[in-house]
């Protein structure tokens, strides 16, 4: 027999699924807008391990080159609907409660510890699993506080004249503009791991961020 459990609240699910094409964009009008200046590296000292841009024949495949206006446009409209969303859900975990299952608390560091060791297969007693494990909770955390990074540093460099408070805040245009970069790198970083511990984690998990319910088997009575 079947039995349904309850997992991810609807409202929830819209946030994050709306949350997905928005970022996409974000990023992709992020790139449009760097192609202009493409600055930054990898490196140490004054040797470059490698330099933050893609080679230039994909810049004219992929129609990033000279759509700087595009890229503007198109950042400067959907970063209200990524802000708008973001504080939206930020609000229902707070009012919802849904805050408990997804804040780290003090065995999470720990716990995270564990749960590395046991997806790499150096443990085999699997780590505390509640709604989230504290990997989970880690790394969700940290990409709100991300988004709110992303936030605030583009307000810093979008308006350094009305926010020059702001933009000092981060010590100035150039380190803001770093800061807001690299959250971008961080956030393609996260998407591939995320993508990666859905896959292995399987259709039931993947189904419930859709229908708001696991599946499970019950033996009959
Ligand atoms: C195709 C893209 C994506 C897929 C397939 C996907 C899938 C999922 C799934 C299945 C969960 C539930 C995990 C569980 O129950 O153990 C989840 C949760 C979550 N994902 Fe994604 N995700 C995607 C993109 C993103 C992106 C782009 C972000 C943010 C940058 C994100 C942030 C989150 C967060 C914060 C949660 C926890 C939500 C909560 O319970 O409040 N996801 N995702």
């Amino acid at each position: 027999m079947k039995r349904l459990e309850r997992k991810h609240p609807l409202a929830i699910r819209w946030f994050h699924w709306i949350n997905f094409p928005i970022l996409a964009v974000m990023v992709w009008s992020g790139l449009l807008i760097y192609w202009a200046n493409a600055v930054y590296r990898v490196g140490v000292g004054k040797h470059t391990l490698f330099k933050m841009t893609i080679p230039e024949h994909l810049y004219e495949k992929w129609h990033i080159a000279f759509r700087l206006g595009w890229g503007l446009s198109f950042h400067f409209f959907f970063m209200w609907l990524f802000a708008i969303n973001g504080i939206l859900y930020v609000l229902y975990t707070i009012f919802s409660g849904e805050w408990r299952y997804l804040l780290p608390d003090r065995r999470s560091f720990i716990e995270a510890i564990q749960v590395t060791l046991y997806d790499l297969r150096l443990r085999k007693e699997p780590p505390p699993q509640r709604k989230y494990n504290a990997a989970q909770r880690i790394a969700y955390t940290a990409i709100i506080v991300m988004g709110l990074g992303s936030l605030v540093t583009g307000l810093a460099i979008y308006k350094p004249v009305q926010f020059a408070w702001l933009t000092y805040l981060f010590g100035g245009y150039q380190m803001a503009r770093f800061f807001h970069f690299w959250l971008t790198i961080g956030y393609v970083v996260f998407f591939v791991v995320h993508i990666g511990q859905v896959v292995r984690t399987g259709w039931n998990n993947f189904r419930a961020m859709i229908i708001g319910y696991e599946v499970h088997e019950v033996p009959n009575e």
